[in-house]
């Protein structure tokens, strides 16, 4: 486990703007596509949104570590991981709080009950952030030991990960394979879309697989293996964008 200098992990205002920008784009992104596919927007919709943009920021930050690793050209993005994880963790707080509390109709108390661990496994993966995001503080990270602070970013990175795609997989599977077998509900505007989250949640599957890949291939075979998985999930991504288009 290699051990980054930590003027990676001291924050400025311009490491935020670049963080925010991706952070925006990516909710201008989904909320057009939602609002094409549903014809509306309100919290319901941009609930989902927050959630959406909180998934991919983890999904890159724990891309980014094997890309710099094989090609060099990524390299300048090591610098933005703790601000991309301080947004996606203020991101899904907000997305927790707004399911939680602000839309009783849609996510009524029962609606927790009834899905009782993918509730507690995204409770435990916003409390496993909030963690890493007290210890990157600077004042605590000036008085923790720098070995023993990185190996807590290292391991609380992948359990929150782990965490948030089964969070999503469980909490969406049944949804996706009804979408797939009889097509999107006739209340929506355009029910041959498919769900936002299919799109998102298998970009997690390429992350998870590239990281797969790096831990059990050599580097060589890894870095062809990257644009392959990569080429799989566009792939993917057109045959699902197709399936109800006839
Ligand atoms: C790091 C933490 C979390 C992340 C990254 C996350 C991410 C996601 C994502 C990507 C979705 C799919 C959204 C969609 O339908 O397009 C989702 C769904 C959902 N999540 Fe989370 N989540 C997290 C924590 C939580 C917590 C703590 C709760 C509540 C206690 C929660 C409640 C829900 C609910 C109710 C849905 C279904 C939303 C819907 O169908 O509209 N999530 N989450």
């Amino acid at each position: 486990m290699s051990i980054p200098s930590l003027e990676h992990h001291t924050s400025n205002w311009r490491k935020y703007l670049i963080a925010g920008t991706v952070a925006v784009l990516l909710f201008i992104g989904i909320s057009i596509y939602i609002f094409l596919r549903r014809g509306y927007f309100d919290l319901y919709i941009a609930n989902k949104v927050f959630a959406g943009v909180a998934f991919l920021l983890i999904a890159i930050v724990l891309l980014i570590g094997p890309l710099t690793r094989l090609y060099q050209v990524f390299d300048g993005w090591m610098m933005y991981r703790k601000e991309l994880g301080v947004l996606a963790f203020l991101l899904a707080l907000l997305h927790s709080v707004i399911s939680l509390f602000l839309l009783p109709d849609h996510f009524p108390f029962a609606y927790f009950i009834n899905n009782a661990f993918t509730t507690i496994l995204g409770i435990l993966a916003v409390i496993v952030l909030a963690f890493l995001f007290t210890i990157s503080r600077q004042k605590i990270l000036s008085r923790i030991d720098h070995h023993f602070w990185w190996k807590m970013q290292f391991w609380g990175i992948r359990i929150a990960g782990t965490l948030i795609f089964f969070h999503v997989f469980l909490l969406k599977w049944s949804g996706w394979i009804q979408w797939y077998v009889k097509g999107g509900s006739s209340d929506l505007l355009r029910p041959y879309l498919p769900g936002a989250s299919l799109i998102i949640a298998p970009f997690g599957l390429f992350v998870l697989g590239v990281r797969i890949v790096e831990l059990a291939m050599p580097i060589k075979i890894t870095r062809i293996a990257v644009p392959i998985l990569l080429g799989v999930y566009i792939l993917w991504l057109g045959i699902t964008a197709m399936w109800h288009i006839n």
